[in-house]
Formats: structure tokens, sequence, C-alpha cells
């Protein structure tokens, strides 16, 4: 069968790579993908936003059997139904669904109302009394947008001056649009993080193999917040004890609260935890497979990919026996001069001959006159995998040595924290 993601960036070169190993994928499409995922899929400049575009694809491409819908934008903007009221197969939440990303106010109603276990928060739709609370509450605290902001909503606010600012942009100023009109004040969680990514057709709900991100974009965590500059999974502080106790007391919860409130969630569902000393809480939902999380925990399944997604889509996902690999893996960004605030784009990058059993993940990237050029922020993921997590460390940084272009920059670090 033929299949088409959507999508451009790590994660959806990663969900390619993983389609090109399915035995029943003939052919591979990817809108509007970038210059990574156009060796393994044909690519058109479409945008994943661009629902009509699509269509027409869809149409002139009838051999397309399945649909993956990766970014979090087009889902919430309700692509899976309008693909299913054409007829077409489509992989991930419908809108009402995928509102538990795309609303951090949904979210925090949802496990207020059934229990699940979240920092305690305020919600505020009018400026003055945000202030109020601002002004009245205890340090550090995390303010948040209601709706999607490409990540950058969420502002953790030591003091008075840093509440008032955040909540001035987000309210007043607009600075996140629509996204920021109501605010979320929440409780600040100290402790670890670890991403927990589940599949799920609504009823029966499977984690794949954990792994942690790294947000800040310089080593020991300092720096601002970036869409993620590595990965590893699996994560050793996830212990089973742990995995059991989130399992029965957060993701299964989760997934009964949706249903209960007529928002059958079908597709991927991204539990972002903090394991504080009280316990692990929720820090957010993702409605999506993570990026780069996808990277180190997608190559690791054995099952085919296509039979886990129809089934996903069909509602059986409990007929299938999953597997995983469980050696340990590492992602490492390689991403642009200045990002994550301002960087130039169409540098030249080249790429010496890379040690067996390394995967590529192209973001950023894309073709200009016959050459590979830098086209974003996060440019490449290099990801590698070994019987100890020192060895995938050590043999993903001897390969992101092998790559150059002007100004690129990554961390060191990634993978420290497995031992901490
Ligand atoms: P979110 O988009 O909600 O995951 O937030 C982005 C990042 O901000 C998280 O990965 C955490 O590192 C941090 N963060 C979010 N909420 C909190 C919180 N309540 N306490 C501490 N850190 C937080
Ligand atoms: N890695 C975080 C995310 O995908 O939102």
């Amino acid at each position: 069968m033929e299949v088409l993601v959507l999508g451009s960036g790590g994660r959806e070169h990663a969900i390619c790579y993983s389609l090109s190993k399915s035995s029943k994928v003939t052919k591979i499409h990817c809108l509007p993908g970038n210059a990574g995922i156009s060796e393994i899929a044909v690519t058109e400049n479409i945008s994943v936003m661009d629902k009509d575009g699509v269509l027409a694809y869809l149409k002139k491409n009838p051999k397309i059997e399945l649909t993956i819908v990766a970014p979090d934008d087009p889902l919430a903007d309700g692509m899976v139904d309008f693909l299913e009221e054409n007829g077409y197969k489509a992989f991930g939440p419908r809108k009402n669904a995928a509102i538990i990303e795309a609303s951090k106010a949904f979210s925090k109603w949802l496990m207020k109302k059934y229990n699940i276990p979240t920092a305690d928060y305020e919600e505020f739709t009018d400026y003055e009394e945000a202030k109020k609370y601002i002004d009245n509450a205890k340090y550090p605290l995390v303010v948040k947008a209601d709706g999607l902001a490409l990540g950058k909503g969420v502002i953790i606010c030591n003091n008075i001056e840093e509440g008032e600012k955040a909540i001035y942009e987000m309210m007043v100023e607009s600075k996140f649009s629509l996204a920021g009109k109501k605010v979320i004040v929440e409780e600040f969680l100290v402790g670890k993080e670890v991403s927990v990514l589940c599949f799920t057709d609504g009823k029966t709900i499977v984690p794949m193999v954990s792994s942690q991100d790294h947000k800040r974009v310089f080593d020991n965590d300092e720096g601002l917040n970036t869409g993620g500059m590595g990965t590893f999974s699996p994560s050793r502080i996830y212990t089973e004890d742990m995995q059991k106790d989130v399992y029965d007391n957060i993701i299964i919860p989760t997934i009964r609260a949706m249903e209960k409130e007529g928002r059958l969630f079908k597709g991927v569902l991204y539990f972002g935890l903090m394991l504080t000393d009280n316990g692990v809480k929720v820090l957010e939902y993702n409605a999506r497979f993570g990026d780069p999380e996808t990277q180190v925990v997608l190559p690791k399944m054995k099952n085919d990919f296509v039979d886990v997604c129809l089934a996903t889509i069909d509602g059986t996902l409990d007929k299938i026996n999953f597997e995983w690999d469980n050696e340990p893996m590492v992602c490492v960004i390689v991403a642009s001069g200045g990002y994550p605030v301002k960087y130039e784009k169409g540098k030249e990058i080249t790429i010496d001959k890379l040690e067996d059993g390394v995967l590529v993940f192209h973001a950023g990237t894309a073709f200009k006159d016959g050459k590979l050029v830098t086209n974003g922020g996060r440019v490449l993921g290099v990801t590698a995998s070994g019987k100890t997590m020192k060895d995938a460390q050590a043999k993903a940084y001897r390969n992101v040595e092998k790559i150059h272009f002007e100004g690129m920059h990554y961390r060191k670090d990634i993978g420290n924290k497995y031992y901490d």
C-alpha cells in the first residue's frame, strides 16, 4: 500500500523511515517533507494546514490508503476529521480529542475533574484578575498560554516582575495571538522529566519505551527553551514500579476520561511527566508523536508500523503483540548558529561517511541547486544505538563530528542524564 505522511521535521523523517521498513508499504509520500525525507518518499510543497491541497493530492494519488497526520497544528485544526469526511483513513486524533494538547485550560480541567495528578493551577481570561493573583502569589510559578504557541507559550517566573511581564505579554500585547487570551498560572514543580508516548485506539493504550528530552539550548540545561536539542531512550529513572503506577493512575484514567467526555482519543497520546518528591505528575499532554522523542523511540519498535497504525484506527490494538528493542539510543540535534533566536538558512551541509547503523534524521534541510543546505533552526538529528548508553552516546557524537556547516551547534551532554 501507499502511505502519506504530513509534516517536515525529524519526527516525520523517523516516521517515514519506519514506514520504509514495513513489508506492506510500496511507496511513501510526505507533504511537504524535507531533503532527507525526499530520499525515501515522494515530497511536494503542500502545507500541512492546506486541507484542500492535501485532498487534491490524495485524489491525484488514489493508491494512498493511509495518511499519518504528525504535527499538532493540523490535528488541532481538524485535518483528521476532514480526511475522514472525505472517505480517507487517517492516523491521529480528531479535533475534539486533539484539544487535549491544543488547550491547556481543557487539559488542566480534565485532570482536575478526573483526579489525574498535575500541578495546581488557576485559569484567567481577565487581565486585572490575573494581575491581582500574580501580585500575591508565591514564586517561582509558571505562566502558560492556553493554546498552541510553538512550544514557546510556557514561561517560568521567578518573581513578581517576571510574572507581571508574562501575563502582560500574553494577555495585553497578545504575543501569542489567540493562544494567550486565556492563561493558566501553575504551581512550579521540581523534579526530573520523562516522556511517555502511547499508541491508543481510544480503549486500549500501549506505552512505548520511555525517553528523555533536552529542551534547553545549552549544556547542563542552560539557556533558552528550544523544540528539543536531543533525546535518549530508555529512561533509567522511569522504573518498572513507576511505569505501573503511571499506567494505573495517569495513563488509563486519561484515556477513560476522554472517552467519558465524548472525545475518544485515537492516535499517539504523549504524556510529559515530572517525577516529583510527591509522585509523578503530568506536565503536559501532546496529541501526537514527540519531536525529537520519536527519533529514539519508533526505531525500537519491532512491529510493522503500518499494522500498528491501522489497528489504532480500527480499534484493534488489543490484538497486537508489541515488541521493543531495548538497546539504548541517543539522538543529538545539530542546530543552526543562533537557534532558537535568530539564525540564517541556506548554509551548505556536508556529511562524511557515517558509521554503520547511524541514522541521520533531517529536520530543517532542503536541496538548493543540487546541494544539501540548512533550512531551519533544528537541522539534523544524529541517532545511534549501543550496548550501553555510553556506547550509544559515543557513537552518536563520533558521527556528529562528520557533519559540517557554518555556525552549526549542538549540546555535548545528551545522554548524561541517563546516569543521574
Ligand atoms: P509544556 O509545554 O507544558 O511541557 O512546558 C514546557 C516545559 O516547561 C516543560 O517541559 C517543563 O520543563 C517546563 N514546565 C512546564 N510546566 C511546569 C511546571 N508546572 N513546573 C516546572 N516546570 C514546568
Ligand atoms: N519534545 C517535545 C514535544 O514534542 O513537544
